[in-house]
């Protein structure tokens, strides 16, 4: 396992549409190792390929630590999830992304949805998602889709990101 380089904002690869994993072989489960090692190091509770710069539909989730008071670790591997149904009922959550450091804002997203993916044994799995869970999901498979959680604010805010991260990193160059 390695930890790998998280890339950041405005790192253009965050734009990239993601690639189907064609088959979940030992060197996918080879990189979702290192996306965990790489995710509980940052730390964060999400992770998509893309965000080290592997432009594949792979996604990585452990929310043990805020639903679970035990805080043992709850690994979870999303190979080509796709969502099938969303409801109409929208919830908010004060969301951050591991590629915009230190940024945090409210988003609003479906309220539950039903989810279709890979495990790591190549098998389909469909699952209701909702609390966190939900838009925990819908932040990383916008990931895999070029999309960014600051694209859902106002352009106001979005353009302010934009330019502070921009900033960030001419100065580090
Ligand atoms: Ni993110």
């Amino acid at each position: 396992m390695a930890i790998r380089e998280i890339i950041i904002l405005p790192d253009k690869q965050l734009r990239l549409i993601s690639k189907p994993v064609e088959t979940v072989n030992s060197e996918v489960r080879k990189l979702a190792d290192d996306m965990f090692e790489t995710m509980y190091d940052a730390p964060g509770i999400g992770l998509a390929a893309i965000q080290i710069a592997v432009p594949l539909r792979l996604i990585t989730m452990d929310l043990a630590k805020k639903d679970d008071e035990e805080g043992g670790k709850q690994p979870r591997v999303f190979i080509n999830p796709e969502i099938i149904s969303a409801s109409e009922e929208l919830s908010v959550y004060e969301e951050g992304c591991l590629s915009i450091p230190e940024y945090y804002e409210e988003v609003e997203r479906p309220a539950t949805v039903r989810i279709r993916y890979l495990d790591l044994d190549g098998k389909t799995v469909e699952e209701d998602a909702s609390g966190l869970f939900a838009t925990c999901i819908q932040h990383e498979i916008d990931h895999l889709n070029g999309v960014l959680f600051v694209d859902y604010l106002s352009k106001l805010k979005r353009d302010r990101v934009m330019k502070k991260f921009t900033k960030i990193a001419k100065r580090v160059g």
